[in-house]
């Protein structure tokens, strides 16, 4: 695959992003959610979204299973092709975020040195990124197994099955970890909107 870091592409710098959100009056970020299959990030992801797009925040959710029908649709699950996945979206949310945006992407992004480059790229960009950590253990996903990938994987029909034949790596220092066997979707969106809060993100109480 061509690399640019090996053609002629200059980067071409535009209006700065301080700029553009004080004129459009907004403030990007990225809120990286990572867990396995099944613990509850595309669920808490899509009400968080609601949430702040109720409160007036533009916030858009990037999410594992959608992006793989689309802008990553030739990618698999090898370890290669994961790298690359959150490679991509890495890259994606930062835009989003650069925009105005709170990204919110729910991907297992199961390797920690992937997760960090997407952290990088953002703090690079002077970008917030909040890694909060879906901890739902394993047997609670895999007894909820609602599309019945773990009982296949189990039975060998599927490999390099995350949390089953293929590793996940827990985040060591993620700014929040949900786990959703003890939380209600409601009190995880409030600790993500208390954390976004704190960090000047969005206005508290801001309805
Ligand atoms: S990631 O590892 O590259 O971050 P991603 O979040 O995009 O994964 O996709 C995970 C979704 O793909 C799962 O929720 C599941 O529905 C489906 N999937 C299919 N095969 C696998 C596999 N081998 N490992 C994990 N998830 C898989």
């Amino acid at each position: 695959m061509a690399d640019s870091s090996n053609t002629n592409v200059v980067w071409h710098s535009g209006l700065p992003h301080e700029e553009r959100w004080r004129l459009l009056g907004c403030r990007g970020g990225t809120v990286w959610f990572t867990g396995l299959s099944a613990a509850g990030k595309s669920t808490i992801a899509s009400a968080l979204e609601r949430e702040l797009v109720r409160r007036g925040v533009h916030a858009f959710r990037l999410d594992g299973d959608n992006v793989r029908h689309g802008l990553n649709r030739n990618l698999g699950f090898s370890r290669e092709d994961r790298d690359e996945n959150i490679r991509r979206i890495g890259e994606v949310a930062r835009l989003f975020a650069e925009s105005g945006c709170v990204a919110i992407t729910a991907f297992i992004s199961p390797y920690r040195a992937d997760r960090r480059r997407a952290r990088r790229i953002h703090e690079q960009a002077g970008l917030e990124f909040f890694e909060v950590f879906v901890n739902t253990p394993l047997e609670v996903c895999e007894r909820r197994d609602p599309k019945g990938m773990y009982r296949r994987a189990r039975a060998g029909e599927i490999t390099d099955f995350t949390g089953v034949d293929d590793p996940y790596e827990p985040p060591e220092e993620p700014k929040l970890m949900l786990n959703t066997a003890e939380l209600t979707v409601e009190q995880c969106v409030e600790r993500c909107i208390d954390m976004l809060a704190e960090a000047g993100m969005i206005r508290r109480g801001e309805v």
